[in-house]
């Protein structure tokens, strides 16, 4: 299949790692458009691309182009877009949402007759050229109609990654669920950074070593289940050790109640039932 050209309309995070990853894998990367001409300059310099400030403009300049815009401005886009296109001819849009439908670029299919997708990267980019190094192993969720969806799942592969069918799911519970897995372990971390610094740690000792005790549990849970991996007094039932971290919460009553929470849920992880299920 022939590689598309392509433009990418929002030069942050995830439209900065994905743009160097396709340009790594020898695609023409035709523009770059957005709203801080400063960040569309540096990328479209970066990638051999034309610097645009219009999107309808971008949209023009290549076969598929990349939305990489936060959610709640993919719609507005799209329908400013599809107001001001020229010629849609052969042209086709994809978001990188997880938790928007095909629906957010509706007025771009009904009214220009562009093709749309969802091209979800479930990943974690951060800013910088770093963020592209995350891209290969990444899995796409994919929700287009073929002969577009294979396009899509060749560009996955082309850039290392894999893809699997986000068509008939619930999106606000994906999206849900990949924010337990990318978001709240972060937040969770900072919360047990502070903490062992208040226990007397070191700072920088505190965020090493708690970083370093996340890697090892990321590493253990890339072989083994949850419930295999997880360790600790929830999973071992020292429910004496339990109580003296409560008590030793007592000053925040917050972190207290999500301490037992989770232990709670900890707690339900079976071993049994994930090896049946
Ligand atoms: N980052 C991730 O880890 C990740 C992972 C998977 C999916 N995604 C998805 O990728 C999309 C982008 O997220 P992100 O994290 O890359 O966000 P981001 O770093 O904040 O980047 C958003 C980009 O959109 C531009 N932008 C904002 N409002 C705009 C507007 N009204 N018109 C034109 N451009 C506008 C920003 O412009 P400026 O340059 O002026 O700031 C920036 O370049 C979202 O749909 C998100 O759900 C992100």
């Amino acid at each position: 299949m022939q590689k598309p050209t392509i433009a990418i309309i929002g030069p942050g995070r995830a439209g900065s790692a994905l743009g160097r990853a396709l340009h790594k894998a020898s695609y023409t990367i035709a523009a770059i458009g957005g709203r801080n001409p400063d960040n569309v300059r540096n990328l479209a310099a970066e990638l051999g691309a034309r610097a645009c400030q219009s999107p309808a403009t971008t949209i023009d300049l290549a076969d598929l182009t990349i939305l990489a815009v936060p959610d709640d401005v993919i719609l507005p886009l799209a329908t400013d877009m599809a107001d001001s296109l020229c010629s849609a001819a052969g042209r086709s849009v994809v978001h990188l949402s997880g938790a928007q439908d095909r629906g957010a670029l509706r007025p771009l299919a009904q009214q220009a007759s562009l093709r749309t997708g969802v091209f979800h990267p479930l990943q974690t980019f951060r800013r910088g050229p770093q963020a592209a190094q995350n891209v290969a192993g990444t899995y796409f969720g994919i929700d287009a109609d073929p002969p577009f969806r294979d396009l899509l799942m060749q560009l996955a592969g082309d850039v290392g990654g894999h893809h699997f069918d986000l068509s008939g799911v619930d999106r606000a519970l994906y999206h849900a669920a990949a924010v337990f897995a990318a978001n709240y372990p972060t937040t969770l971390l900072a919360e047990a950074i502070a903490l062992a610094s208040q226990a007397g740690l070191e700072a920088e000792t505190a965020r090493q070593g708690m970083t370093t005790l996340l890697a090892g549990v990321v590493k253990n849970l890339s072989e083994l289940t949850p419930a295999e991996a997880i360790t600790g007094p929830a999973s071992r039932g020292d429910l004496g050790t339990i109580q003296r971290h409560l008590d030793a919460l007592k000053n925040d009553p917050e972190l207290q109640r999500l301490y037992q929470l989770l232990a709670d849920r900890t707690k339900l992880l079976d071993p049994d039932k994930e090896a049946a299920a």
